[in-house]
């Protein structure tokens, strides 16, 4: 199949191209490296069959003329944390407007990647494709991205039942693994690693009690490529996530990594930062997915424990940040 993706040049972009490829499919992909890195496709970019835009999304005229037989849409602005909610807001609406009529235009289908973010504040877990999407207050801005990506997936469905889009759309439980961004945006793992690497406090926002359930990349990539290349996946909506018994909290993934890091009779170095200290913000105290419906429609089963798959990001940072020295 010849595969489209924006965002090639992210972390889940540059790991699904590299597996498209080495699986004997084209692929062709666009990124503006506004938060991509050309380290992540050098491997690729000599590939037959890959073709890289240097291009933005937001302008119609670099996906033209790309002929595909599925877009998959990943270029996104995230969490306003330290950016703009606007952005957030404003490009993300854009992107997907552009895509969306070129996947009508071209009759391709269209795979949207969107959030776990969307289930939001809700208390029952874990949370399924169907259960429902909670979040806070209006003035806080972190709930932007949440929102765009829940007006993202309303779009792409009212798209499909207006002029028949055909679609799939794609939550991601927090991924991590090698091409991840070594700053905020790439997730805790990469700054905590980082930290653990350079024997400096890891600071932790409010109690560090919240959880999370990451996903290794491999497991991403593998459950994300059923969604783009089988028809099954079409009209539905999947939670892409690691097993539901991996939830940790964000103390728990600090302590895992300085042990991996500096082992296991080191004390690890952490500092609580309070939420007040990033203005009027709101975080998700749990987040534990139900994967399921992975499983009937895939039979996929992720391969990596936390630990296993943290080991192999060690390995990939600490030679990047070697190479770098
Ligand atoms: N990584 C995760 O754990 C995670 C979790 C939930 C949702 N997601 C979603 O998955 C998608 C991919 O995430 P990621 O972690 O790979 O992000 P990423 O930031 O690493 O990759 C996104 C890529 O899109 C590019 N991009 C952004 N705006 C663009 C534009 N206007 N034109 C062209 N390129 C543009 C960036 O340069 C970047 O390379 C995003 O939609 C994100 O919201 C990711």
């Amino acid at each position: 199949m010849r595969i489209i993706i924006t965002g090639v040049a992210g972390f889940i972009g540059s790991n699904l191209a590299a597996k498209l490829l080495k699986d004997g499919h084209e692929v062709i992909g666009l990124d503006n490296f506004s938060y991509g890195l050309e380290r992540n496709i050098s491997s690729l970019i000599t590939h037959p069959s890959f073709t890289f835009v240097n291009g933005d999304v937001l302008n119609p005229f670099n996906l033209k003329d790309i002929k595909g037989d599925v877009l998959l849409h990943l270029a996104s602005q995230k969490i306003p944390r330290y950016s703009s909610a606007y952005r957030t807001l404003e490009e993300n609406n854009l992107m997907l407007k552009v895509v969306v009529e070129k996947c009508l235009r071209d009759k391709i289908k269209l795979v949207f990647a969107s959030t776990s973010d969307v289930y939001g504040k809700n208390t029952k877990l874990p949370f399924k494709e169907d259960s429902d999407l909670v979040l806070g207050n209006t003035k806080v801005k972190r709930w932007a991205y949440a929102l765009s990506k829940i007006y993202g997936e309303q779009y792409v469905i009212a798209n499909n039942e207006e002029f028949g889009l055909n679609y799939t759309i794609v939550r991601f439980f927090g991924s991590y693994g090698p091409n991840h961004n070594l700053t905020w945006w790439g997730g805790p793992q990469s700054g905590f690693i980082t930290k653990a690497m350079n024997n400096e406090e890891i600071e932790l926002h409010g109690d560090g009690l919240q959880t999370r359930t990451f996903t290794f990349i491999e497991d991403t990539v593998e459950a994300l490529s059923h969604c783009v290349l089988n028809e099954k996946a079409n009209g539905e909506i999947f939670n892409i996530a690691s097993d539901p018994s991996e939830e940790i909290t964000i103390k728990g993934l600090a302590e895992i990594i300085w042990e991996l890091v500096n082992g296991k009779d080191a004390q690890p170095k952490l500092k609580c930062i309070p939420y007040s200290s990033f203005g009027n913000y709101e975080d998700v105290m749990r987040r534990v997915p139900n994967i399921d419906k992975l499983q009937q429609y895939f039979n996929y089963k992720p391969k990596y424990t936390l630990r296993e798959g943290l080991k192999k990001t060690l390995v990939w940072q600490s030679e990047l940040l070697n190479k770098s020295e």
